[in-house]
């Protein structure tokens, strides 16, 4: 679960970098979208690997919380943590959450099922319109209010994570492990933010 989530969470760090040259203009984002289809090699290696880092972190996910309930015979009849964050305690929920947003937003900027009408639009250099399609999208009130709840629930979900890798991997330490603590909450709150301000960005007018 440690390794795949490291591998998702710089996906994650890079794909936010790179969704938010959207701040520069067409220009840059569909001739950024557009460098990466003219690798196509490393397009597709990129594509498989995080596919398959998805799929061992999902099915580890569920036989992790198999083992922890299977380990009891009966289920706590009182459950008060002793230590836990919000975050900790909601792990499958909010990875739930995100798995399914991350098939809407494929099935929206990668498929084009959910705004057909827009999907094929090329810019006037003969680039696919991924800025048009973008922009278009968030003007959507609904799909932007769901796309920012899934983002919040992403930094929840990133908050614990970040940590966790750490002690997976056998890193508990008296003065750095609560250093270990804030710096997961500082990413969870940059990812959050920069995901956030592109459809916040469109709904208040200033991107367009
Ligand atoms: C403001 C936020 C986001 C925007 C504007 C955005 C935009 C896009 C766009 C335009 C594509 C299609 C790229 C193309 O085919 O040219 C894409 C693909 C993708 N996005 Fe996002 N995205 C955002 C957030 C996220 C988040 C939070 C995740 C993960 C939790 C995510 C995961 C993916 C994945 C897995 C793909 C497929 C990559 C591929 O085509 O191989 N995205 N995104």
């Amino acid at each position: 679960m440690a390794i795949t989530g490291i591998g998702l969470m710089a996906f994650v760090l890079a794909h936010m970098l790179g969704n938010l040259q959207i701040f520069m203009g067409p220009e840059t984002f569909n001739g950024y979208a557009e460098m990466l289809r003219s690798m196509p090699g490393l397009l597709w290696t990129a594509r498989l690997g995080l596919l398959a880092f998805f799929v061992v972190h999902i099915v580890t996910a569920f036989s992790l919380t198999g083992t922890n309930r299977g380990s009891r015979v009966h289920r706590y009849a009182k459950n008060e943590k002793v230590q836990a964050s919000l975050s900790s305690l909601y792990m499958l929920e909010t990875g739930l959450v995100v798995l399914l947003f991350v098939l809407l937003h494929l099935a929206h900027f990668t498929f084009g099922f959910l705004q057909p009408e827009i999907f094929t639009a090329v810019d006037a250099a003969g680039r696919h319109d991924v800025y048009s399609i973008v922009i278009y999208g968030f003007q959507h009130v609904g799909y932007s209010v769901f796309y920012l709840f899934c983002v919040f629930m992403l930094g929840c979900h990133l908050h614990h994570g970040f940590q966790s890798v750490f002690q997976t991997l056998g890193f508990n330490h008296p003065v750095y492990s609560p250093l270990v603590r804030r710096a997961g909450t500082a990413f969870a709150a940059v990812i959050f933010l920069g995901y956030a301000s592109i459809p916040l960005s469109v709904l208040a007018g200033v991107l367009g």
